[in-house]
């Protein structure tokens, strides 16, 4: 991630939280579809809420985006917090493609490569740090 992405990022995040819980419906749905097995970890889950904690936990890292050092102990923790639901690390890869279809929908025609090479490198980061510190000990 360079300093223009993180610059991109950090703009195109309020229209992310402007249009929450449809947005990630479209997330969610895309994840079933792509990993059909990961519809059973939701099923006593409150979507709604879920939508409201993953776009805050997103906010937050967006927020401390220059300071990554910063937001990594509270990556590291909300990756053991998953530890109980049974993931794989494909799984992240599935629920990336899937954040990156959420976007997608949100912008519809001003979605350009600039916006997603920026937001891929950003969820890389993050589910570098969840992958590592959930299935790599570190
Ligand atoms: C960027 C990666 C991810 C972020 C930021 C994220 C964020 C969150 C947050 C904020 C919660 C609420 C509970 C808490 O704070 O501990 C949560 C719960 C959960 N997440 Fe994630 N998550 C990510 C990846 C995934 C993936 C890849 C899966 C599986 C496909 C997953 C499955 C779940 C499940 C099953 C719950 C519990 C739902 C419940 O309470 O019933 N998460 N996640």
């Amino acid at each position: 991630m360079n300093p223009q992405q993180a610059e991109i990022v950090k703009k195109s995040f309020p229209r992310v939280l402007a249009g929450t819980l449809s947005a990630t419906q479209v997330l969610y749905d895309k994840l079933f579809e792509l990993a059909p097995d990961t519809k059973e970890l939701f099923k006593n889950t409150s979507m709604e809420r879920q939508s409201q904690m993953l776009i805050s936990a997103i906010g937050r890292l967006v927020k401390s985006i220059d300071n990554w050092d910063a937001v990594k102990p509270d990556l590291q923790a909300l990756a053991k917090r998953h530890a109980g639901y049974g993931l794989s690390p494909e799984h992240f890869v599935y629920f990336g493609h899937a954040f990156i279809h959420m976007l997608k929908s949100m912008y519809k025609n001003e979605w350009n490569n600039d916006l997603e090479e920026a937001w891929k490198a950003v969820y890389q980061k993050i589910s570098e740090v969840m992958i590592g510190t959930l299935f790599e000990n570190k």
